[in-house]
């Protein structure tokens, strides 16, 4: 079971006001979080004591909410209060991530939820980008997106084919139609390649290699990247990879850039592969980390380097706890 928090304000109070904001924090809860009718167990409103014309459970009825327990209550009159405002809590059957919604002048209560926040971690494979950016995901109640999945999906796609990945028209060829797709399971990153979830095969040595290699084509990460846009700019979200903040989201406000010492990064994702039953040595781990780094640096075409303005955190002697919270003390300071 979740609960969607929302809250909205009425422009008078009046019923035919108090029906229009109620309907359309709704509306907007129901459509941003894909919400089926028989997910909902109850709807639960409390009001501002300056509302006082209607309730706004029975505008919820009025306007189609009604296959489940409706219940409005009032607020104590306190000094300072939001006026004329209504806060909602729908709780519904489902384990995916929900979407806070507050509207009108309701804004003010949930800067964080009120506009989409983007936050983008770069950083060299095993500075512990992944780890931190789904943490700080789930801290934040917004969703991940692994890039580095995207190029490691079209690197699968070569393996499968057997094409040739140093042959440019080879790939420009192999992902003409290709579809990639990122999706949503228990608030989880899904892959899927042409349909398929493809999510564990792309994590094996060789696909982390060709991945390095296949993302330095200009027409792959064009592809890769207007989607990446497409989903920052629609929903909230951490974005990890290697050009999030030099080139994906330029624009971004909240950039961090990960590093770490290559023998404690090769270190880490030995440790990662043998929970994963992957089998390499700790050398060719090494090797592979300092092959790939070689080529996501060298690369024309938005090589993986800081941004100016982001912060630099050097994870190397630190606790994931430590680099978490290092990140969420920026972030809540402005959000
Ligand atoms: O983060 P990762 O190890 O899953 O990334 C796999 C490869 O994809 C990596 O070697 C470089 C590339 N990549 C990239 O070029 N740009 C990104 N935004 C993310 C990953």
């Amino acid at each position: 079971m979740k609960a969607i928090r929302g809250a909205t304000t009425v422009a008078k109070d009046c019923p035919e006001d108090i029906r229009e904001s109620v309907k359309e924090l709704l509306d907007c809860i129901f459509s941003e979080n894909n919400l089926r009718l028989d997910e909902v167990v109850c709807i639960m409103f409390s009001s501002t004591a300056d509302i006082t014309s209607f309730y706004p459970a029975k505008a919820a009825r009025e306007a189609g909410y009604a296959r489940f327990p409706l219940y409005s209550s009032s607020e104590p009159a306190i000094e300072g209060a939001l006026a004329r405002c209504i806060r909602v809590m729908i709780l519904v059957e489902r384990s995916k991530a929900v979407k806070h919604i507050y509207l009108r002048e309701a804004k003010m209560l949930r800067k964080d939820l009120s506009r989409t926040l983007n936050i983008a971690i770069d950083g060299p494979a095993g500075s512990g980008k992944s780890t931190v950016s789904k943490i700080i995901a789930e801290r934040l109640g917004i969703l991940y997106l692994d890039t580095g999945a995207m190029y490691r999906a079209i690197a699968l796609k070569c393996v499968r084919e057997n094409a040739d990945y140093a042959d440019k028209d080879v790939v420009r060829n192999l992902i003409e139609n290709i579809d990639i797709k990122v999706d949503y399971c228990n608030g989880a990153q899904v892959t899927l390649l042409d349909g398929e979830d493809v999510s564990s095969q792309i994590r094996t040595p060789q696909v982390s290699l060709l991945a390095s290699y296949v993302s330095a084509y200009s027409f792959v990460r064009t592809k890769m990247v207007d989607l990446q846009r497409e989903i920052a700019a629609k929903f909230s979200c951490v974005l990890d990879g290697r050009d999030i903040g030099t080139n994906v989201l330029p624009d971004c406000e909240f950039k961090f850039f990960l590093t770490a010492d290559s023998a404690v990064r090769a270190k880490r994702r030995h440790e990662e592969n043998i929970s994963k039953g992957i089998t390499q040595s700790f050398d060719d781990v090494l090797k592979d980390i300092e092959e790939r780094d070689f080529h996501d640096r060298n690369r024309a075409v938005a090589p993986l380097k800081q941004a100016k303005d982001a912060q630099v955190i050097d994870t190397s002697e630190m606790t994931i706890d430590q680099v978490v919270s290092a990140i969420l003390t920026k972030v809540e300071e402005k959000i």
